[in-house]
C-alpha cells in the first residue's frame, strides 16, 4: 500500500510559525467533554457535517483538535518521539503504571520490540491452535432452546481464551486452575478487572474506596499481586516451550536476566494486555454477529467462501493460520464491522512543538485524537458510508487504506494485538457458522464510552444447525 506523501512543517521551540497559517474551525465548549462521553459517535458526526473533519473541541479539558482526515491522521501518528507524546491524563497514567507501554517514551520501542513476538509468528500461530477446542466447548454450551444474552456469553468466552492464550491458565477446568493463587475463583478475577477497567473512566479522582477511580487502584493492586504469585508458581515448572505470553515473557527473563523483561515489568504486562484485549475482542464478536445478523445475504457469502476454499469437508479443529488467508470476504466482513463500529478511539497525543498542516496550524501544547469515527464516516474514503458493505475491502474496490481505516490506531503505538484478534475473530465465525444461524430480537442498545458496546441484557435466538457444517 502506497504511503501518502508527508506534507507537514514541524516548527522549532525557537521558529515563530508564519501569521497566516489558520485554527481548526470550531470554538471548544466548555460542554464538549460531556456530549462527547455521552454519545461519541453522535458528537463525531455532528462536528463533521459542520465543520470537516478537522476541530476543535474541549474535550477532556484544555483544547483537543478530533482529526479525522488522512493527511491529519498520517500527521499525528507520525510524531512519536519528535513533536508528539502520549497525552493521557496523569491518573489515567496512574492507573496503567510505570511499566505500560504509555508510561516512558524513552523504552517504549524497546519494551514493545521485546514483548511483540508474544504476538506474531509461530506464538500468534500457537494461539489460535488454542482456539479450536476452548471454542468448541463453549459453542457446545450455547443453548437455543431460549433467547440468549450475546455480550455475557462472548464475554465469557474471551475471557477464557485470553487468560489461557496470555496467562497459560486453563479456566475452563473451573476454579480448580486458580489453586494456590491470591484470587482463587474465575468470578473473582473478572469481578476485579471490570472494577480496574472502570477506574481508568471515574470521574472523581480521589483514591478512597467511595470512588469508582480509588477502587480501581484497589482493584490493580489486588490484580499485580495475583500476577506476581502466578510468576511464582509459573516458575516451578519448565518454561519451555513457550506457548503463552506469560512463559515467553519468563523464559525471555531466563535466558538473558539483564534484558528488559524484571520481574515488575512481567506482572505489569501481564495485567495490562489482559486488560487492553478482553472487552475489545468480545466487542469485535458481538458487533459482528449484530451486524451480520441484519444482513443474511452476506452470512451466506461467508459459508459459500468456507465451502469454495476450505472444502466442505474441513475439520476445523486443524486449520491453520495459512489457511485463514484467502478468506477474503470473511475480512472483510471484520472490517467492515470495525469500520462501522469501532469499539474505540485511538490513545490523545499531546504535541510537544507546534505543527503547520496544509495552512492549519496545531500549536504546541495541544492534545490531537485520531478519530476512527470521523475517518470512517467520510464519503471521499468510504463509497456510501452509512451502508454495511463489506466488499468495499474486498481488494478490486481497495476501500479502506492506510490513516484512512484507524481501528486499531497507527504509528508506533499502534495496536499491538490487531493480528491476534482478526485472527480469533475469523476462527470464532467459522466454529460459529458451522453450528448456528441466529435471529436478532430487534434494535440493540449500546453503551457509548468508553468502549461501544451491545448492553448486556440484549438477547438474540439462536437455531442450531441440523448437522454441523458450513453449509
Ligand atoms: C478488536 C480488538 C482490538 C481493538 C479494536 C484494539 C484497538 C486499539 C487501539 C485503537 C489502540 C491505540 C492505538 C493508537 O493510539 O495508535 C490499541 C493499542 C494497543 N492494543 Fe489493542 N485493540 C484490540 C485488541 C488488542 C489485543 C488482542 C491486544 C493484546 C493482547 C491489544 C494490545 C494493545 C496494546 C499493548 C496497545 C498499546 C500499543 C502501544 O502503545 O505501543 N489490543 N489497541
Amino acid at each position: 500500500m502506497d504511503q501518502p506523501l508527508k506534507n507537514w512543517t514541524v516548527f522549532s521551540d525557537e521558529q515563530s510559525p508564519p501569521e497566516q497559517l489558520s485554527e481548526p474551525p470550531r470554538r471548544p465548549k466548555w460542554t464538549d467533554t460531556l456530549a462527547y462521553i455521552a454519545d461519541p459517535d453522535q458528537f463525531c458526526r455532528h462536528n463533521l457535517a459542520q465543520y470537516g473533519p478537522v476541530f476543535k473541541t474541549s474535550v477532556f479539558g484544555g483544547t483537543t483538535v478530533f482529526v479525522g482526515s488522512a493527511e491529519a491522521i498520517q500527521m499525528t501518528f507520525n510524531g512519536d518521539a519528535d513533536y508528539t507524546e502520549i497525552g493521557l491524563p496523569a491518573t489515567t497514567m496512574d492507573m496503567f503504571g510505570e511499566f505500560s507501554l504509555f508510561q516512558r517514551p524513552d523504552l517504549h520501542r524497546q519494551r514493545k520490540s521485546a514483548v511483540r513476538p508474544a504476538f506474531s509468528g509461530n506464538m500468534l500461530a500457537d494461539y489460535c491452535a488454542k482456539i479450536h477446542p476452548l471454542l468448541t466447548e463453549h459453542l457446545q454450551s450455547w443453548d437455543a432452546s431460549q433467547p440468549i444474552a450475546l455480550t455475557p456469553l462472548l464475554e465469557d468466552f474471551v475471557f477464557d481464551l485470553l487468560v489461557l492464550q496470555l496467562l497459560g491458565i486453563p479456566l475452563s477446568q473451573g476454579d480448580v486452575a486458580l489453586t494456590g493463587l491470591p484470587i482463587s475463583t474465575k468470578a473473582e478475577l473478572k469481578r476485579q478487572y471490570q472494577t480496574f477497567f472502570d477506574g481508568f473512566y471515574g470521574l472523581v479522582k480521589w483514591q478512597s474506596p467511595l470512588t469508582t477511580f480509588g477502587r480501581g487502584k484497589r482493584a490493580r493492586a489486588k490484580l499485580i499481586d495475583f500476577m506476581r504469585a502466578l510468576i511464582q508458581q509459573r516458575r516451578q515448572t519448565p518454561l519451555e516451550p513457550a506457548t503463552d505470553f506469560l512463559s515467553m515473557m519468563l523464559a525471555s527473563q531466563q535466558e538473558n536476566p539483564d534484558s528488559v523483561f524484571s520481574d515488575d515489568l512481567i506482572e505489569n504486562q501481564c495485567l495490562l494486555q489482559l486488560w487492553a484485549s478482553h472487552y475489545e475482542v468480545s466487542i469485535l464478536l458481538s458487533s459482528w454477529m449484530y451486524q451480520l445478523g441484519q444482513y443474511p445475504q452476506c452470512i451466506k457469502q461467508v459459508r459459500a467462501e468456507q465451502v469454495a476454499v476450505l472444502g466442505k469437508e474441513e475439520h476445523l479443529e486443524a486449520l491453520s493460520m495459512e489457511q485463514l488467508k484467502p478468506l477474503m470476504f470473511l475480512d472483510a466482513t471484520i472490517k467492515e464491522t470495525l469500520r462501522l463500529l469501532p469499539p474505540s478511539s485511538t490513545a490523545t497525543r499531546k504535541l510537544t512543538k507546534s505543527v503547520a498542516l496544509d495552512g492549519v496550524l496545531f500549536k504546541a501544547g495541544w492534545n490531537v485524537i485520531a478519530e476512527p469515527r470521523i475517518a470512517h464516516a467520510i464519503e471521499a474514503y468510504f463509497a456510501n458510508p452509512d451502508q454495511f458493505k463489506p466488499e468495499r475491502f474486498l481488494p478490486e474496490q481497495g476501500e479502506g487504506r492506510m490513516y484512512e481505516f484507524i481501528p486499531f490506531g497507527g504509528g508506533v503505538h499502534a495496536c499491538l494485538g490487531a493480528q491476534l484478534a482478526i485472527a480469533t475473530a475469523k476462527i470464532f465465525i467459522l466454529h460459529l457458522l458451522q453450528r448456528f444461524d441466529w435471529d436478532l430480537m430487534g434494535d440493540a442498545d449500546f453503551i457509548q464510552f468508553p468502549l461501544k458496546r451491545i448492553k448486556s441484557n440484549y438477547r438474540i435466538k439462536l437455531q442450531a444447525r441440523e448437522e454441523v457444517t458450513c453449509l
